[in-house]
């Protein structure tokens, strides 16, 4: 780790409730594309640091991150006021002093597509040059809603003005803005951090007016500026939030489609960044794959499809308007069109789960069928065994979930309800229409339903 020798941790700003974004929900737990901005900032700094390196600076709402994200768990420092950025890092110090840190790279928790590669070489100057305060910024066509960096005549930097403190409309013009990234030597800013009041229109300890306060004292500040770069967007609304959704998914599709896989629609397949998709994989939009997933070679994935947290193993079919979900498809299976299926299922091999087909907690064997109108519940199906239109696997009887053991080459006739708890051994027969209640032997045909009766009909003539 790059960080380790310099004596350097990175903290995290996640305390504030992200007002604009007018949900319940801390504002860094809002997902993109399946995962919580925070993870992404913490994803690209762990590139470069040890996880033991990196803090988060928690407030509003702190036990829903901590439950959602454990990496925050163990180095967390709490916020109990949101009085702003600055206040922030103040709450942070006399902890980050303790642990003999000497710089600190503050990265706003709201910027989940920051590129650490693009950081770097900001603390690597900083570093040579001994620069004490360094931040970075980057040039936007509509900076509305950033501070903006204001440089005197000769360009060098003098201070940030946040937007809602802009009273001059030249001002509003520059387009140059603070990212919401600093690398700060520790000793050296505590007189200034401690010095910042929060005589502004917002009320808040502003991180950015260190800037301001650096420069009156006549101590260098170095801005490093990246031109025009997307990756650095803070997100404050939910239309940002958007936009960055947007962004990170035509760059995941476009690594993709380079990599040799094969999509259709790009603009509509919405694919997570901890999926793994081979090359020769065909999918097309509008299509979406999220959490830890994997597809494999041979695999082809029609429109329509959700996936969520699954492995799809190679050479499978997955026909249109399918919702797969904590599952496990061995080799060659063909799954829907309108199948859905349920975090815990397993199925093995060349299996064909057809439409209207609803599975759950269930393992099916190498070559069960299931193509038509079925629920299988808590249920283990051996190889090789069909189970009929409308079979029912009646798991639930209104307190408890109940196991349904079905064995190798079973036939379930149509229509049939399964009351579990339930074994049907190797090679039984179920008679369509049946409610089996009791258990069937290996090789018995079951039949659990009222005879037939043909009475002659009375017909008036
Ligand atoms: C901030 C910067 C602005 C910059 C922009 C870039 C300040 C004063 N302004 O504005 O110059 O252009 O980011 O995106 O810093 N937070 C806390 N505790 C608090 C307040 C905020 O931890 O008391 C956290 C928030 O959770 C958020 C981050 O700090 O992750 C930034 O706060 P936010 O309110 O989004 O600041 P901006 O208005 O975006
Ligand atoms: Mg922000």
């Amino acid at each position: 780790m790059r960080a380790l020798k310099n004596k350097i941790c990175a903290l995290v700003l996640s305390a504030g409730k992200g007002t604009r974004m007018k949900s319940e929900l801390p504002k860094v737990l809002h997902r993109l594309l399946g995962e919580p901005m925070l993870w992404y900032v913490d994803k690209s700094l762990k590139g470069y640091f040890d996880p033991r390196d990196i803090f988060y600076v928690l407030g509003y709402k702190s036990h829903m991150i901590e439950q959602s994200l454990d990496f925050v768990r163990e180095n967390k420092i709490y916020q109990k006021e949101q009085l702003g950025t600055g206040h922030a890092l103040q709450c942070a110090y006399d902890q980050l002093i303790k642990k003999g840190y000497e710089w600190v790279l503050v990265v706003n928790g709201d910027v989940p597509l920051l590129d650490m590669d693009k950081i770097w070489p900001m603390i690597d100057r900083a570093l040579q040059q001994d620069i004490h305060l360094s931040f970075l910024t980057i040039n936007l066509d509509d900076p509305t809603g950033y501070g903006r960096v204001l440089r005197n005549e000769m360009g060098q930097v003098v201070g940030i003005i946040e937007q809602k403190d802009i009273q001059n409309s030249e001002i509003e013009k520059i387009n140059e803005v603070n990212c919401g990234i600093y690398f700060i030597n520790l000793k050296e800013v505590k007189d200034y951090l401690f010095k910042l009041d929060c005589n502004n229109k917002q009320g808040e300890y502003y991180l950015t007016d260190l800037i301001e306060l650096f420069v009156g004292d006549k101590k260098e500040v170095y801005a490093h500026n990246l031109g025009k770069q997307k990756e650095f967007l803070g997100v404050n609304s939910c239309s940002e939030l958007a936009l960055c959704d947007e962004i990170l998914q035509k760059k995941i599709v476009e690594e993709l489609l380079n990599k040799g896989v094969l999509i259709y629609r790009p603009e509509l397949v919405r694919i997570g960044p901890r999926v793994e998709v081979d090359s020769g994989v065909q999918i097309t939009g509008p299509t979406e794959i999220y959490g830890k997933s994997s597809i494999s070679k041979g695999t082809k994935i029609d429109s329509h499809v959700w996936v969520n947290d699954s492995v799809i193993e190679e050479d499978c079919k997955i026909l249109s308007f399918s919702h797969i979900d904590g599952t496990h498809i061995g080799k060659g299976c063909t799954i829907g069109p309108f199948a859905r299926l349920r975090p815990g299922t397993e199925l093995v091999s060349d299996i064909k789960v057809g439409n209207f087909v609803e599975i759950k907690k269930s393992i099916l064997q190498k070559g069960v069928k299931a193509s038509h109108l079925t629920y299988l519940g808590d249920s283990f199906i051996g190889e090789g065994t069909n189970i009929g239109a409308g079979t029912i696997t009646c798991n639930y009887d209104g307190k408890n979930k109940h196991q349904t053991y079905i064995g190798k080459d079973v036939f379930v006739g149509s229509n049939t309800s399964l009351v579990a708890p339930l074994k049907i051994g190797d090679r039984a027969l179920i008679g369509a229409g049946s409610t089996i209640t009791k258990d069937v032997p290996e090789g018995c045909l079951a039949v659990a339903r009222q005879r037939q009766k043909n009475i002659t009909r009375k017909i008036k003539k």
